[in-house]
């Protein structure tokens, strides 16, 4: 039997959606969150929230991997668009991800994990280019899968496919100034949020496959805030669920051809 697939977004709003079409699932509860165990798309699937920030992100990981065995781990949910091109609706596939608030300079260069030589933690290949063209496929026709109430509310037309770095750090950057610093001294970051590059760094530790797939929510200015949890569970958490399921609907390993 194939080991289960993880997916992981920090919080309710953002995975609500597939949380709700888990059809067969068991709770598990661990360190206070709650592990959703049971089948998508006829995958073997761990479903949890991992609450926010890096150290919470990285203890769901390394329970995860530890406890349930997961053969990969996906990050979804929201992030705040950094680079010029990047609008709310859109969506970033990772290809790598750095801490944006990890400076340990001069004993070690700035943003550098120490002693594992990296900043920049790559994704799964063959994960993401599936993510990239799964989202694809959804942001063709976002009023299939959302409606044309909330697509005009947001003002979701023609959303676009980003793929690049992704910074993640204990903070919600939130003003124009914060955003600017970092377009300034991160000038390739497509995107922000605060999660991911603590789970790329312990599936890097454990040599275990990651990718991580976010909406953009907001562009990290004084907006940021506006509307944030209406648009997570409206919009976001709608694409969550239809990349994911396309994702794990083509994956090898489907529990039903083992059965067979
Ligand atoms: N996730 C979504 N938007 C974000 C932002 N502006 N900063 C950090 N994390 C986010």
């Amino acid at each position: 039997m194939a080991a289960p697939v993880a997916i992981v977004a920090a919080m309710q709003e953002e995975l609500g959606a597939l949380l709700a079409v888990m059809p067969d699932e068991r709770r598990v509860r661990i360190a206070g969150r709650e592990f959703w165990v049971g089948h998508l798309q006829g995958q073997s699937v761990v479903a949890v929230l991992s609450r926010i920030g890096k150290v919470a992100a990285a203890t769901t990981a390394t329970v995860l991997l530890e406890r349930f065995g997961v053969r990969a781990i996906v990050f979804t949910g929201v992030a705040g668009g950094l680079a010029p091109g990047v609008r709310v609706g859109d969506v970033v596939v990772a290809t790598r991800l750095l801490q944006h608030d990890l400076d340990a300079s001069p004993i070690f260069p700035r943003y550098e994990v120490p002693l594992t030589g990296h900043a920049r933690f790559a994704t799964d290949t063959v994960i993401s280019d599936a993510l990239t063209a799964a989202a694809q496929k959804i942001l063709r026709n976002p009023v299939a899968l959302l409606g044309q109430k909330v697509v005009d509310d947001f003002a979701l037309h023609a959303p676009r496919l980003h793929r690049g770095l992704v910074v993640s750090g204990d903070r919600f950057i939130a003003s124009a100034a914060d955003s600017d610093a970092l377009r300034h001294d991160l000038p390739d970051a497509l995107a922000c949020e605060m999660e991911g590059a603590a789970v790329a760094q312990v599936c890097h530790d454990f040599r275990v496959p990651f990718a991580a797939v976010r909406t953009i929510s907001d562009r990290a200015d004084d907006q940021a805030h506006t509307d944030f949890l209406r648009f997570v569970a409206a919009v976001a958490s709608r694409y969550s669920l239809a990349i994911i399921t396309k994702w794990l609907d083509a994956l090898p390993g489907k529990a039903q051809q083992e059965d067979a």
